[in-house]
């Protein structure tokens, strides 16, 4: 088989995937032993045929190897489905095979790079003259950003990390809500800022921050680098910190404040209203393989202060080809990565074919659905929802009915384990407040209302209920 003739195939495989998505079942169903045992072995000497390796690899994995979270029916962790224009980008970006780092060896990509980002700073209603950075996801949106709130906290106070390192520096207070996720302690440990001096404030009983609580954490320790994270989207809850005001807060103290909005930053591309006061942060960090439908890997920082943003990340060799400051963007001076990944192209093609109101759109439906989700569930007896759906995050909880050792946790895991034995759907359980959950993520831009009504159905049966 030619080349040609191989992508057709493979490209076949994927369409044909996609397709029975809708109606598949969404839960893997084959066993690790089996998967391991029909593709590994001893490591092959001898070539193979391109043809029957892709055969192979498509015809045993897609054999219940795989979790359809490209289903309209998948409600687990936080993951979108991938919209068509940006699945077709993506397949383009590994057909063109461009290294993206730098501009002069790929103009096309660097260009679309340049305009994606400036379209997302302005669907998000953020400062124009922020800076941006597209990186795998969340973690490192969320790890970017704080390298470069580190370079420019400590400048201030006369220190240049990136020279001098943290040894001798002044300390940094790194601040976040108790809510805060677990990817922010994560980036501060690969940053040398290190989790046990972390301080953490209070959050109201839905998990966003709770402004007076930071002024006061601030007033404790005046005149020091201080770094604040506060988010819009609770992984749980959903809920939604007041960015503005916490923005005041911080600012009010010196302090840099950045928003982890993996989640929930989309939510201002339709109704700004949503997040008031957003465009007074210091950094954003978010993910477009979540509420954005692009296939992984990919997430997105902006910085409004691109000179330590810039700082923090660049760096140079004899050898590349790198543009002069202030002529053209390249990649590296603001990403972690060196090497890369055209991961800009498919959310340009998102951006492009959805327009502000597409991606309003889709924010609007999942959270429609999440509220659906949450009526249908509490209006039958023994099921309580704990939180408040003010995006698209549902916690439910089955109550055991009356008697001795009643166990609401054990009911709780039990209906989630029997969901995902059913495969209708797939959501998985968490812990709120201390107490067992089911959690449900409305995320993908494929679900329907049909989806929602025939998984309330599948949890209700589950629960004994339908
Ligand atoms: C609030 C929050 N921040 C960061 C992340 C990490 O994102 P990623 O998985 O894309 O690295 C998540 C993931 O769910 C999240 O919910």
């Amino acid at each position: 088989m030619n080349q040609s003739e191989l992508l057709r195939l493979a490209a076949e495989r994927g369409i044909r995937y996609r397709e029975a998505l809708p109606q598949a079942r969404v839960t893997p169903s084959a066993s690790p032993d089996s998967l391991r045992a029909a593709l590994g072995g001893p490591a092959p000497e001898l070539p193979s045929d391109p043809d029957v390796v892709l055969t192979r690899l498509a015809d045993v994995v897609e054999a219940g190897g795989l979790m359809g979270m490209g289903s309209g029916r998948f409600f687990g962790f936080v993951i979108g489905g991938a919209v068509p224009a940006a699945l077709g980008a993506d397949w383009l970006a590994s057909a063109w095979d461009q290294n993206a780092g730098l501009f002069a060896p790929t103009p096309g990509v660097a260009i679309v790079e340049e305009i994606a980002g400036r379209w997302a700073i302005e669907m998000l209603g953020l400062p124009a003259h922020a800076s941006f950075a597209f990186v795998t996801g969340g973690q490192m949106a969320n790890t970017t950003a704080l390298a470069a709130a580190r370079n420019h906290v400590l400048a201030q106070v006369g220190w240049d990390v990136e020279a001098d390192g943290l040894t001798g520096a002044p300390a940094i207070r790194l601040v976040v809500g108790e809510e805060v996720h677990v990817t922010v302690p994560r980036g501060a440990r690969l940053l040398g800022l290190g989790t046990r001096t972390m301080e953490r404030v209070a959050v109201d009983a839905n998990g966003a921050m709770l402004p007076d609580a930071l002024d006061q954490v601030l007033a404790a320790k005046p005149k020091q680098p201080t770094i604040v994270c506060c988010q819009t989207g609770n992984v749980n809850t959903g809920a939604i910190d007041p960015v503005g005001v916490l923005a005041a807060v911080a600012h009010r103290h010196g302090a840099w404040l950045h928003v982890d909005g993996a989640i929930g930053l989309w939510a201002a591309a339709g109704r700004p209203s949503r997040l008031p006061g957003l465009e007074l942060a210091d950094s954003w960090s978010t993910d477009a393989h979540k509420w954005l439908n692009v296939p992984y890997d990919c997430g997105l920082t902006i910085c409004a202060h691109p000179v330590a943003h810039r700082a923090a990340m660049t760096v140079t060799a004899s050898y590349l080809v790198q543009a002069a400051p202030g002529t053209d963007r390249d990649p590296v001076d603001w990403n972690p990565e060196f090497s890369r990944r055209a991961r800009s192209l498919p959310v340009y093609a998102a951006l492009a074919s959805l327009g502000r109101s597409g991606v309003a759109d889709i924010v609007d439906r999942c959270c429609a659905h999440a509220r659906r989700f949450a009526d249908r569930l509490s209006a039958v007896p023994g099921i309580v929802i704990l939180n408040d759906v003010v995006l698209n995050q549902v916690l439910v909880r089955f109550l055991a009915p009356s008697g001795v050792d009643v166990d609401h946790d054990a009911r709780t895991r039990g209906v989630i384990a029997a969901v995902q034995r059913d495969g209708t759907c797939w959501l998985g359980g968490s812990t709120w407040r201390g107490q067992a959950v089911m959690r449900i993520s409305v995320s993908s831009a494929a679900t329907t209302t049909d989806d929602v009504d025939a998984s309330v159905d599948a949890i209700l049966r589950a629960a004994g209920a339908g």
